[in-house]
């Protein structure tokens, strides 16, 4: 049974196979963690919640706190503000006396079979009903009529859970929410890593990793998007785990904007996770009978190693965050004019791409940023979503006809979100961008942000994209999104909601999404943020692949889809070969094999060897496709391990085919490179490919190969491919 209440000792668990999680409703109704960790079949684990509290400065329940109770101390379920628990909080809710101390204790609860959907809000989903279980928790705070559930949707088979939190304002006044964080977790150690992704644009997603030292140690984005610098995700592993080995604890937030992950090691070193939306520039308004909801975290706790943790995401997400025609689907192979042209095209330009990708084999063409408005250079018509006829001389119709009647696919960009100061639109509705009174907008990249809090602002452009979309036989949406928000305030908005705009910025945002998807559910939308500065669950929710980074260079890739396999699978990751010269196209090809593959290129520029290297690189795309994108992640050499090698595979679910990837970054004089590979079946033999040999998988993994033969000069590569055979 996925979720347990034992009504004697009032103490819930929620199980998964691998997992275990309890907390219980302690005297005064007050709710208290006790165990998040590996799997376990009782629940006598109250002892675990008692703690040393700080004296007399640790104030204390009047009622219960002389039994050593202190909120200060002992791992609360979800922190509260102002009443006692002096270290980080969830939940901050300023009254209508003006005070934000808040205390909530538990009411009821109920279990509820499958998921409910999270209103506005991206969230997981299930299919049917058996897939996961869900505990609402009511709690009350009996001064200001807050009611607050806390929610637990248990992934028995995944060893995943997810939370959230909904607020209830039961009162006849207004109260104002000043943080409400999606979960808390008291963890009783600091024998943790804190792993985390830092970055900017053109280098997202390296991962770092820090042990937890006393004090507080946060990631935040205050950006208006989930942004390049950090990722809401963040692990903690035991001191002694390895990719193989020990307990890892990875959270990933399903949300697009300004979150934070704060982790505090308290005066017991003990460890408290907090994440959700980020509280600086928030605070909502709470009118009597409204409620607000925030967004979901996802939890995955394993015993066997930071890779396991990662592979139960991607499955995860696989499953039940993809959604729509494109789950599960093999994406078109497509060739992007981005890097091939920039601004520079016409129709003859792209349908001349267009014969030469298809000689290659590549399915569909995607004509990227320039063809609207009078778009000649990144300084004008974002928010003019109808087509340049200087550019494409016959319409939009015409050049679609004409790349199709060459069998391929049509795909197109937009920027939904964006305005520029030179545009129709904005010469129309100068009010419709965001901007707060008194103060000259910041610019970036030219351009100004609307409003999408503004329902009649997401119905122009909703209508606009419509046209566009409804009238042309379009396949592909790249929705891209070039700069973060300042001057952050609406026109529409009143003083006292002023703080909600942040949120409301990414509702808005994503009901247009919704809307365009809903409309159009063939397309296949892929979200792009200047590369990858909003890769995050709550854009996949909408988009199942996101443009991974703009930096197109494999040696630098390597690091940003190493870092992005931690949590997000192989199909999410938009990877293409561009005509970068760091290193020659087989590596390219190899690193962007390792996502949804495409080109980037100018395709009647390539050499003949060139070409006859992509031809091939084609075929092996569809050759190696099932076992990289069926298979599971087995991460073997970090780009950052020693700064020469990264190496990686993918291992089918039945341990009959594998496919790993060395990459040399740069030469080591070192001859001697001994690699031990893993998830392979131990008790199988293994023929490979390219040398003709077979070994065991027991061979492979333990003992490993020895590659003083292979490539090894800077930026060389090269990949082995297994298949299981009878013996030797
Ligand atoms: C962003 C994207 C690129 C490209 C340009 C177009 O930088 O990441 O892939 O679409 O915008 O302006």
């Amino acid at each position: 049974m996925p979720i347990s209440f034992d009504s004697e000792n009032k103490i819930f668990k929620l199980d998964t196979k691998t997992s275990s999680y309890i907390f219980q409703v302690f005297e005064q109704d007050y709710l208290i963690h006790l165990y998040y960790g590996a799997y376990i079949p009782d629940n006598g684990v109250a002892d675990l919640a008692m703690r040393n509290c700080n004296a007399s400065f640790s104030p204390a329940n009047a009622v219960i706190g002389e039994h050593g109770f202190s909120c200060d101390s002992w791992p609360m379920e979800y922190s509260c503000n102002g009443t006692g628990d002096m270290r980080i909080s969830a939940l901050a809710i300023r009254n209508h006396h003006g005070n934000a101390s808040t205390d909530i204790r538990y009411v009821s609860h109920r279990v509820i079979k499958g998921k409910p959907a999270l209103e506005g809000l991206p969230s997981l989903y299930t299919m049917t009903d058996d897939d996961a279980t869900t505990l609402e928790v009511k709690t009350l705070d009996k001064v200001t009529g807050a009611v607050v559930y806390l929610y637990y949707t248990v992934f028995e088979n995944y060893g995943a859970m997810t939370r959230w939190v909904r607020v209830e304002n039961t009162s006849d006044k207004p109260m104002d929410i000043q943080r409400a964080y999606s979960a808390c977790i008291d963890l009783p150690t600091m024998n943790y890593n804190m792993i985390h992704h830092y970055g900017m644009w053109c280098k997202e997603r390296t991962l770092v990793s820090r042990h937890l030292e006393h004090g507080i140690q946060a990631v935040a984005s205050k950006r208006g998007s989930s942004s390049h610098t950090y990722n809401p995700f963040v692990a903690l592993a035991d001191d002694t785990a390895t990719e193989d080995f020990g307990e890892a604890y990875g959270f990933n937030l399903v949300y697009s904007g300004n979150f934070a992950a704060d982790i505090e090691v308290d005066f017991n070193s003990a460890t408290r996770l907090i994440m959700g939306i980020n509280p600086t520039d928030f605070c909502w308004r709470l009118e009597a009978g409204e409620s607000f909801t925030a967004p979901e975290l996802v939890m995955v706790y394993t015993a066997e190693g930071i890779g396991e943790m990662s592979r139960i995401f991607h499955r995860l997400y696989n499953n039940h965050l993809i959604r729509g025609e494109w789950k599960n689907k093999k994406r078109p192979l497509l060739i992007n004019s981005w890097e091939a042209a920039y601004f520079d095209f016409d129709d003859d330009k792209l349908v001349a791409f267009a014969e030469r990708a298809k000689e290659i084999g590549i399915e569909m063409l995607v004509m990227d940023d320039g063809w609207f408005g009078v778009r000649n250079d990144d300084r004008s018509s974002l928010g003019d979503w109808f087509v340049n006829e200087d550019k494409l001389k016959g319409g939009l119709s015409s050049l679609i006809e004409r790349v199709n009647a060459l069998g391929l696919k049509f795909g197109i960009w937009f920027e939904p979100e964006m305005i520029s100061p030179d545009s129709d639109l904005y010469r129309a509705h100068p009010d419709w961008c965001i901007h707060v009174p008194e103060r000259v907008n910041s610019i970036g990249r030219n351009q100004y942000i609307l409003d999408m809090t503004r329902k009649d602002v997401r119905d122009n452009i909703y209508e606009q994209m419509c046209a566009i979309l409804s009238n042309n036989n379009i396949d592909y949406v790249k929705w891209d999104f070039n700069r973060n928000i300042s001057e952050a305030g609406s026109a529409l908005l009143p003083v006292e909601r002023q703080q909600e705009f942040f949120h409301r910025f990414i509702l808005g945002t994503y009901e247009l999404m919704g809307r365009i998807v809903d409309t159009f559910p063939h397309i296949l939308l892929e979200n792009c943020s200047g590369g990858g500065g909003r890769f995050d669950p709550g854009m996949l929710y909408y988009s199942p692949q996101i443009w991974c980074s703009d930096n197109t260079d494999p040696i630098e890739r390597l690091s940003i889809q190493y870092g992005t396999s931690i949590c997000y699978p192989v199909s999410t990751v938009g990877a293409h070969v561009s005509a970068c010269d760091r290193t020659g196209y087989e590596t390219k090809g190899n690193v962007a094999m390792s996502g949804t593959f495409g080109y980037e290129l100018d395709p009647i520029k390539l050499s003949d060897s060139d070409l006859r290297i992509i031809k091939r690189q084609v075929k092996d795309y569809h050759k190696y496709y099932d076992v990289i994108h069926n298979g599971d992640l087995y991460r073997l050499i970090a780009p950052t391990a020693n700064g020469h090698r990264c190496a990686w595979g993918y291992v089918s679910q039945d341990k009959n085919e594998a496919i790993f990837t060395f990459v040399t970054m740069l030469r080591c004089e070192n001859s001697t490179f001994y690699v031990r590979l893993k998830g392979l079946d131990p008790e199988k033999y293994y023929y490979d490919d390219e040398t003709c040999e077979v070994h065991s998988g027991a061979l492979l993994m333990n003992a490993g190969f020895n590659f003083k033969n292979l490539p090894r000069s800077d930026g060389s590569s090269f990949v082995i491919h297994l298949k299981a055979v009878d013996k030797k």
